[in-house]
């Protein structure tokens, strides 16, 4: 018999300004209660006329992993390491900047010379104490090569993770699900997950609910829109342990399905180093300062 996962809690989003100024939608609370998601950025969907379009220049990382997942719009990114490339809709980049790395993204020259749309995600993933000063590495995968699927009027795009019998190639260090879907008006998704990590489903357009009692976590930062089953547009439904959740969707639905350990682990955060303790803090900028830092 399956347990049922369902929604102990939702979350709000605020809109903030990022890097250069570009608007995103943050579910508040972040790196608290959403292990092991540091911060889940929508950034945008913003519209820019010629010339205007903003990214973020020269920044560096320690400690986590930063998936960019590009729905419109077009970016180019440069990093300390000698890489570069560009991303467009569909693309997922997965950087684990581990000891570290400085790069910059920024709207690709020809977007910022047109404007245009621009919408996408940026998810930082935290990484276990043991992993943290691991190597740099990219995954890069283009939208043509990430694995889609589609049934009964359900699409997933699988970033990581498995959807529908469809299961990403992207290599975790800790056992991920990024599934994007979109749901047709009356249709239902059934999504496995371990029983174990902790689940969450930010929505981004339309409405879910989920099949099942509502229960209410006792978590003492618990946000306070309880004991609901339904997700809207600019929400994040915190879910309960359980093998599988039953998503539904009446009007249709666009959101983000993820899930990932708890890592029980102080996290000491200062801007874009995310460590355990203040003095691997300390010791990031005396890294970063000394030019020590990403070789
Ligand atoms: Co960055």
């Amino acid at each position: 018999m399956e347990t049922q996962r369902s929604i102990v809690d939702v979350v709000p989003t605020h809109v903030v300004r990022e890097g250069g100024g570009f608007k995103v939608r943050r579910p508040y609370r972040m790196g608290k209660v959403l292990s092991p998601f540091l911060l889940i950025d929508e950034m945008g969907p913003t519209v820019y006329g010629p010339g205007e379009a903003v990214g973020a220049p020269w920044h560096p990382h320690r400690g986590f992993e930063t998936v960019t997942y590009l729905l419109d719009g077009r970016m180019e990114h440069e990093d300390s390491a000698g890489n570069s490339g560009e991303l467009n809709p569909g693309d997922v980049q997965w950087m684990t900047a581990g000891r570290g790395i400085i790069h910059c993204e920024e709207p690709h020259r020809e977007f910022l010379h047109s404007g245009g749309r621009s919408h996408g995600f940026q998810i930082w993933v935290n990484l276990p104490s043991s992993d943290k000063m691991m190597d740099p590495r990219y995954q890069e995968v283009p939208s043509s090569e990430s694995p889609t699927v589609e049934q009964d009027g359900v699409w997933a795009r699988v970033i990581a993770g498995e959807c529908m019998g469809t299961t990403s190639s992207i290599d975790t260090v800790i056992p991920i699900t990024m599934v994007h879907v979109k749901m047709d008006a009356d249709t239902c998704l059934v999504q496995k997950f371990e029983t174990k990590l902790n689940g969450m489903v930010y929505v981004f357009g339309g409405e879910i609910s989920l099949e099942g009692e509502p229960r209410v976590k006792s978590h003492p930062e618990a946000f306070g829109i309880r004991a609901r089953q339904q997700v809207r547009d600019g929400e994040l439904g915190l879910l309960s342990e359980g093998d599988q959740a039953t998503i539904l969707s009446k009007k249709g639905a666009e959101f983000l399905i993820l899930a990932g350990p708890e890592l029980n682990e102080p996290i000491e955060r200062y801007g874009p180093f995310v460590m355990n303790t203040k003095e691997e803090i300390h010791q990031a900028f005396i890294d970063y300062r000394s030019g020590n830092f990403a070789n």
